[in-house]
């Protein structure tokens, strides 16, 4: 079998960092055969330093030139939508960074146009693949949880404002703390619960340590041009009666430095999951069990590798567009009600 062509869109942070390591890694199966960057010398370095044999500084060249079987996009979330699209209709597996894009209305367009190009589209959200979660995952799909009906999402920083980049740029990433780090969590939880149908949402949000300044302990950033919120906290209620709270922070007066956990709960057990925490009741005592000796994985690499192998086999995979659409409605929906003061229906 020939080998999978795969384009790399953006070679940024996360890019250098996840998305050429761990394409590499899968050698057997794949090749990188070029990179794109409107910064050229972002493209040309890259290029450089993971010996890829071709760098544009325009993705649609790359497409033209290249004809790569897969992509990999990690631009500012404002050009996922283009940029997916773009490389579906020229004959692409995507796959596109978090969050799958601004609006639930361009996700919905990325997964159309999935769809009529028979491709297979799918969003780096890693968090999943963490061993605790697909613990607590097996435990719930063999019924020892019992019905799931609440949970809570905390994607909480004391001070994380990220000083590099547009973390704090509403125009290129639409929106802070929700979007960028709650959107993981978020996502956690909404496969836990098999993505129950959003029905409605209500938050409110906050730029207050954002746009004053402060102490940092991600860098430091600009007060004047933060125009993203730093904190989001909210309510989404799903069919079948159940609900999830949501609590989003880049800066929050809390006590942890930061915490990313989802909390979910049944009528047999519930779990704190990143805490490897289960509680329940057995022969009528209240018990707690504990996922010992937790081995880290690395999430991003488990999340590209096992894309990418899926689009070698031609496989569904884990995390899916129509699943991508669902994330953005809640998103969006949360945003709109903290804008608007009221209850949004999604
Ligand atoms: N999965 C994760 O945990 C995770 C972590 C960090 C970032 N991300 C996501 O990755 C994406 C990129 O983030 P980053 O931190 O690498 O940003 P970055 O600013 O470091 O890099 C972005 C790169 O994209 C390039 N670029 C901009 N527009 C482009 C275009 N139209 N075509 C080609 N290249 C373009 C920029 O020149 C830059 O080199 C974001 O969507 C972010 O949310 C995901």
């Amino acid at each position: 079998m020939e080998k999978l062509r795969i384009g790399i869109m953006g070679a940024g942070q996360e890019s250098v960092h996840s998305h050429f390591p761990n394409c590499l890694k899968n050698s057997d199966i794949a090749e990188i055969v070029a990179v794109c960057d409107v910064n050229i010398e972002n493209a040309r370095r890259a290029a450089a330093q993971f010996q890829v044999p071709a760098f544009y500084a325009g993705h649609t060249e790359m497409l033209e030139k290249e004809k790569p079987d897969l992509v990999t996009i990690c631009v500012p979330n404002k050009f996922h939508e283009q940029l997916t699209v773009d490389a579906l209709r020229a004959g692409c597996h995507v796959l596109c960074e978090k969050p799958p894009a601004l609006t639930a209305d361009q996700a919905r367009h990325m997964e159309e146009e999935a769809k009529k190009a028979g491709k297979i589209l799918t969003y780096n959200l890693h968090y999943r693949y963490a061993p605790e979660v697909q613990a607590v995952k097996q435990m719930i799909q063999a019924g020892e949880f019992g019905t799931l009906y609440t949970g809570r999402v905390q994607a909480v920083r004391r001070r994380g404002i990220p000083g590099w980049g547009n973390f704090t740029n509403k125009d290129m990433q639409g929106g802070g703390s929700l979007i960028d780090i709650g959107v993981h969590m978020l996502d956690t939880a909404l496969y836990l619960l098999d993505y129950p149908r959003p029905l409605y949402a209500a938050a409110n949000s906050s730029d207050r340590i954002g746009r004053r300044g402060g102490v940092g302990l991600m860098g430091s950033w600009d007060p004047g041009k933060f125009t993203v919120e730093d904190g989001l906290f909210g309510y989404i209620q799903f069919e079948g009666g159940i609900s999830l709270q949501v609590e989003t922070a880049f800066a929050l007066n809390c006590k942890e430095k930061q915490r990313m956990n989802v909390e979910i709960y049944g009528d047999q057990a519930g779990a704190s999951v990143f805490d490897g925490e289960i509680y329940a009741e057995k022969n009528g005592r209240l018990v707690d069990m504990r996922l010992p000796f937790v081995q880290e994985v690395d999430r991003r690499n488990i999340s590209i590798s096992s894309y990418i192998r899926c689009c070698a086999g031609g496989k569904e995979p884990l995390i899916t567009a129509r699943q991508g659409v669902i994330l953005m409605s809640i998103v969006e929906a949360l945003y709109r009600s903290a804008a608007e003061g009221r209850v949004v229906e999604i």
